[in-house]
């Protein structure tokens, strides 16, 4: 059996870092593991035009840590009234790696997003014309829609009459939860693809729900029943290049989370990639691991690999993490798998 496995630098394709004391701690935990991270607008206010990009690139910048080379790849968040030429000058000067639709009210500091898809259309259009990519959170909002069946019905009802207007607009399908997302994406060309996140891949709704509440297991897209966990396992531990990691790692302070009303998010920077090695070892695809964390990705956002590589040792013990962090303003608890982890990171 393997006890060590070495890779290319891996990179998260799907990251929120937040601003200030929660930025300066939760940063580190990425920054010394992977490479690049795809980082998520949707702060409050959120990041709007390229102009705030940079500024939030410059603060992520001063906050890592010396002795890592960590590349944030910036996003901006889509509103009805975004400028389609702010994007297009962003994206050709590398400045923007893509830009993030939020439906209106589906998610954490969402309620600028979109109410009407139809207005967005010219900006589709300039964004298929020049190839950036789309970053979409899959879930409608309509009340009526049941919460575990709000991503499915999003593919039906908005995301696939918008890839037939723009049949090569590239998307990614962010953080997805269901067996018919992953079906959607395999048939798909191949500028669909779909991140999906350490959690999704562990828990199932009953991890939430099942012999007390855990706030702690509660995201959004929310997690689902354990067949669609197995569909993301095998899509994930398959290899193919339609399908890549973005955590979705999103802190929130423990006085949030643990709340009558309480935030949605998973913190899982801190030990995501020994849950994967633990995860892609018990599924016997630990060969596939690089491609869904440092291969797949960078191809799809026509990036070159990581040159730097990382070496994952498999312990004779479990390995202890930190179940909390603490930034000075609020504490944030770290995901806990509720399996023994074993593999160890090391930067090589
Ligand atoms: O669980 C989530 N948390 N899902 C999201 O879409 C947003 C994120 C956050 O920002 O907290
Ligand atoms: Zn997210």
């Amino acid at each position: 059996m393997a006890r060590e496995l070495e890779i290319v630098r891996p990179d998260d394709w799907h990251l929120h870092l937040r601003d200030g004391a929660i930025l300066k701690a939760v940063l580190p935990f990425t920054s010394k593991t992977f490479g690049r991270a795809i980082i998520m607008p949707n702060l409050s206010p959120p990041i709007t035009s390229v102009k705030d990009a940079l500024m939030y690139k410059d603060r992520i910048s001063a906050a890592c840590p010396d002795n890592h080379s960590f590349k944030p790849l910036m996003t901006i968040y889509l509103t009805e009234s975004t400028d389609l030429m702010d994007i297009a000058d962003g994206f050709s000067q590398n400045y923007i790696s893509a830009v993030k639709l939020y439906p209106a009210g589906a998610t954490t500091n969402s309620s600028h997003g979109i109410n009407d898809f139809k207005k967005l259309y010219k900006v589709f259009e300039k964004m298929e014309e020049i190839g950036c990519p789309l970053c979409v959170h899959g879930e409608v909002v309509d009340p009526q829609v049941d919460i575990f069946d709000r991503e499915h019905v999003f593919i039906d009802k908005i995301l696939d009459p918008i890839m037939r207007t723009f049949p090569n607009l590239k998307v990614v399908l962010e953080h997805i939860t269901t067996q018919e997302a992953v079906s959607y994406v395999k048939t798909s060309k191949e500028n669909i693809a779909a991140t999906i996140t350490t959690h999704h891949l562990v828990i199932n709704r009953n991890f939430i729900l099942a012999a007390g509440i855990k706030p702690h297991y509660y995201c959004l897209p929310v997690a689902k029943r354990e067949k669609h966990r197995i569909a993301l396992l095998k899509a994930a531990a398959s290899g193919s290049s339609s399908f890549f990691l973005g955590t979705d790692s999103a802190p929130h302070f423990d006085t949030h989370k643990e709340s009558a009303c309480g935030c949605a998010g998973c913190f899982t920077a801190p030990n995501t990639m020994s849950i994967l090695a633990e995860l892609f070892e018990q599924e016997g695809s630990l060969e596939k691991l690089e491609y869904f964390t440092s291969i797949n990705g960078a191809n799809f956002y026509n990036l070159p690999l990581n040159s730097e590589r990382i070496k994952l040792i498999k312990e004779t013990d479990p390995i202890e993490f930190p179940n909390k962090v603490f930034t000075g303003e609020g504490v944030i608890t770290v995901f806990d798998p509720g399996f023994p982890v074993s593999w160890s990171v090391k930067s090589i």
